[in-house]
């Protein structure tokens, strides 16, 4: 099979196409024919070696679609050639013409409906919606009528999240986004109030008369997380979930949280894969379940090849594409 492969850590150009033997499915594991594979900034990460013991070549890619190739000999309830979506966060291995992948995070995608979701979405899916979800739910908890504020609005989990947060009763949802192209796009995705990033916090209390947030979900870091700490309210919660600007990291005084009543929550879909596989599992059917119910929409902006991943990570590191990008695999 044709993979696209990390030989070894560095920019964009070291991912390399790469031929592999075809795997087959361990005793509880799917194997997928990837139609689509979805691009995400931790397979950036990845490629600069955030992990540094990570064995190489090392396939990345957390998510993709396609049709089940074949079942490992425990795995029940799937059938060959069924349509199915996939979370391939625990071992990589998206961004390849076959993915195995353990049974519980292969989620079928002709579950009794009439209309099933697209491929194309549905490989944009797994990762940042069962992001958005899980954040919304367990980690901010949001209540209704709260208000949240969300960084990279625009981006692929951004886009997500504005819609999650307005799912689960949000009174006011607000976006920034880095550039003054985005703001229309940031819209549709659940946002009351898009501004730009470079002087947000002014214009979050301005748009809030000075009261605050609930909560601020945070992919961005550096000076737009040290810039939120302060609109939080008594009881806000900022979740930590990202480092897209690549900063140093900001120290938080838990003094400061103590006097302040705020608190400082933090979440990582992989880590929580590890840990809480059936949890990840459930939450997945319920964001993609959110996806082919037409409650969460999922813009793919922009499709490239297989072959083209390096140009995919370079226009998603520079931060200027708006969505999510996929690579057509095998469509
Ligand atoms: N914790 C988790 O489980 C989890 C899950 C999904 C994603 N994430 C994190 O969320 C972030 C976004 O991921 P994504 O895949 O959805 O990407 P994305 O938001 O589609 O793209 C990244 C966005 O970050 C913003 N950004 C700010 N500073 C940047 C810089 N110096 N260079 C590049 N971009 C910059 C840009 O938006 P603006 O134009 O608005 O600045 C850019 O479009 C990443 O940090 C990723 O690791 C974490």
């Amino acid at each position: 099979m044709r993979t696209v492969a990390i030989p070894r850590f560095g920019e964009p150009e070291v991912l390399a196409l790469m031929h592999q033997p075809d795997p087959v499915p361990g005793p509880r594991e799917v194997a997928i024919d990837v139609a689509y594979a979805g691009v995400n900034y931790a397979e950036i990460l990845f490629r600069q070696g955030i992990a540094p013991d990570l064995p190489l070549p090392f396939v990345p890619g957390i998510e993709a679609a396609g049709t089940v190739r074949a079942v490992g000999e425990q795995v029940a309830g799937f059938r060959i050639g069924q349509p199915v979506a996939a979370l391939t966060i625990a071992q990589g291995g998206g961004y390849a013409e076959i993915a195995t992948v353990p049974a519980h995070l292969v989620f079928p995608l002709d579950a009794g409906r009439t209309v099933n979701p697209d491929l194309v979405s549905a490989a944009a899916a797994p990762s940042n919606v069962t992001t958005a979800y899980l954040i919304m739910s367990e980690v901010a908890r949001i209540r209704p009528g709260e208000t949240v504020l969300v960084h990279a609005a625009a981006g692929g989990v951004g886009s997500a999240i504005g819609q999650m947060a307005r799912k689960f009763g949000a009174g006011r949802v607000i976006g920034t986004v880095g550039s003054a192209d985005k703001i229309e796009y940031a819209r549709q995705f659940g946002y009351d109030d898009i501004v730009l990033r470079d002087r947000f916090a002014e214009q979050v209390r301005e748009l809030t008369g000075g009261s605050g947030v609930d909560i601020v979900v945070d992919p961005v870091g550096g000076t737009t997380r040290r810039a939120s700490l302060p609109l939080l309210k008594p009881f806000g919660r900022l979740v930590a979930m990202g480092n897209a600007s690549g900063a140093d990291d900001v120290a938080q005084s838990t003094n400061e949280l103590w006097l302040s009543s705020r608190a400082v929550l933090g979440f990582n879909l992989q880590q929580l894969t590890a840990h809480d596989p059936d949890r990840v599992s459930q939450a997945a059917r319920e964001a993609l379940r959110l996806v082919a119910d037409g409650e969460i929409k999922v813009d793919v902006t922009d499709m490239l090849r297989l072959e083209e991943a390096p140009e995919a990570h370079r226009r998603l590191q520079a931060g200027i594409t708006k969505g999510k990008l996929v690579l057509a695999v095998r469509p």
